[in-house]
């Protein structure tokens, strides 16, 4: 385990994996840090489909035009799905588990990507959501929100330069106009 402020310093998005399975213990501790999201009103709208069949892999690539070539790649997709009648907080409540899925990977190692589907589109104009709901016989009142690939890295990456980090975006006692 490195130190939580390195493990974001060393968090980016991979999007090329080796075919090495990722270790089952491994998936399930993921599986467990989605779980264990804070949610809103602790409903826990959320519902998770894992993904290591090399098929629907592929399959869940062509969701949408651009940007999902790594779900080919990827030795585990975790997809990220909602029950949108049970909560209007579900958009944050969803995303909170998918970063702590990216968060455990990052611990472990592995390299992660968060790959969108809400509000995306395939070349023939078919909602991504659609297309992955169809995929995994998702029932209609779950909103399916982005895909999370893992997998054991097979690029590098460059750490975030925290001399770089955007300070001014960050205002402090009260909101200050940007200098002209
Ligand atoms: C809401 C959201 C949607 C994203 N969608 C995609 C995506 O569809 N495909 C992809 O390859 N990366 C996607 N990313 C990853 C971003 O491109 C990435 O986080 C950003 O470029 C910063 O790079 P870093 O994660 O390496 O720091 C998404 C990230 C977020 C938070």
């Amino acid at each position: 385990m490195e130190n939580f402020h390195e493990l974001l310093i060393n968090r980016r998005s991979i999007r090329r994996y080796t075919p090495q399975p990722v270790d089952a213990d491994q998936v399930r501790q993921i599986i467990e840090a989605a779980l264990m999201a804070p949610s809103s009103k602790s409903v826990r709208p959320w519902q998770f489909v894992v993904i290591e069949d090399k098929e629907m892999l592929e399959k869940l690539s062509h969701c949408k035009s651009n940007y999902a070539a790594s779900v080919a790649s990827a030795p585990l997709a975790i997809v990220v799905t909602a029950d949108i009648t049970r909560s209007d907080a579900w958009i944050e409540d969803a995303s909170i588990a998918a970063i702590l899925m990216q968060l455990q990977a990052q611990d472990f190692g592995l390299g992660s990507c968060w790959v969108e589907v809400r509000e995306r589109y395939g070349d023939d104009g078919v909602p991504a959501e659609e297309y992955v709901r169809e995929a995994l016989g998702i029932p209609e009142e779950f909103a399916v929100l982005c895909i999370v690939t893992i997998g054991h890295k097979d690029e590098e990456r460059k750490p975030v330069n925290p001399d770089k980090l955007l300070w001014e975006k960050v205002h402090l006692g009260c909101w200050k106009q940007a200098a002209e």
